[in-house]
């Protein structure tokens, strides 16, 4: 790598680090992002970032080809809709995108991949805006992290899905580690299947998720 490539690599990283720093409120998670939208995908390329193509794999892997075009797929912290993109080309024709930030929406609007847009936080609170057994998919990519999707949103992005739907995960593997996780995320995906809410369909660590950092994506099934 030559010395301006490896500037960019430290400076993206840094960027990165700074987004998902423990102590940061998540207003300012999403005004960093708004700061961001204009260069993230310059940075954030499928050569570097491949959370948007691996999600979108395992949504195809649940939904055949046949049933794409007519299931409902919410796209949480859409960002600018890399993922919106990815799951247009697999055939997916009925996409919303949730995500708080105004400028990150309004790149993920530009793409022309999605129906209904959401400008909200997910939480452990309800969306008032969104029904309970509403999609067929909840999906992100890149949104869990420190400050970001908080552990207790499963259960919001849970009630949302319709009985017998997924809920569809990909994350820097490490993230699993930071404080607001660590003991946290996974303690709570395998309470809410030993309480019967839904089943894990798979957990993969993947190599390369970003540059040279594993990934995990995950497949839940309501049940
Ligand atoms: C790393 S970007 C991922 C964007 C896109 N999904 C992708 O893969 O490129 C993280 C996104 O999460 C959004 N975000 C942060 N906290 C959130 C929350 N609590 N609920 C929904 N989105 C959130 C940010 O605004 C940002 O657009």
């Amino acid at each position: 790598m030559d010395n301006n490539a490896l500037g960019d690599e430290r400076m993206i990283s840094d960027k990165l680090k700074y987004v998902y720093r423990p102590g940061h409120t998540k207003e300012e998670v999403r005004d960093s992002y708004s700061t961001w939208a204009d260069i993230y995908e310059n940075e954030l390329n499928p050569d570097r970032y491949k959370g948007p193509v691996l999600a979108a794999i395992e949504c195809c892997g649940v939904i055949p080809e046949s049933r794409r075009a007519n299931a409902l797929v919410l796209d949480v912290a859409a960002g600018t809709g890399l993922l919106g993109i990815e799951m247009q080309q697999k055939g997916f024709k009925n996409i919303h995108a949730l995500d708080p930030s105004t400028k990150m929406l309004e790149k993920a609007r530009a793409k022309k991949v999605y129906q209904k847009f959401f400008r909200e936080f997910i939480s452990e609170e309800q969306l008032s805006t969104v029904d309970e057994d509403t999609y067929d998919i909840v999906v992100s990519s890149g949104g869990m992290g420190q400050g970001h999707i908080p552990a207790g949103a499963l259960w919001e992005m849970l009630r949302i899905t319709r009985k017998e739907g997924f809920v569809i995960f990909s994350m820097r593997e490490e993230y699993l580690r930071h404080p607001e996780y660590d003991g946290v995320l996974e303690a709570l995906m395998n309470k809410m299947e030993e309480t019967g809410k839904w089943r894990k369909i798979k957990k993969n660590v993947v190599p390369n998720y970003y540059a040279e950092k594993d990934g995990a994506v995950y497949v839940f099934k309501k049940e």
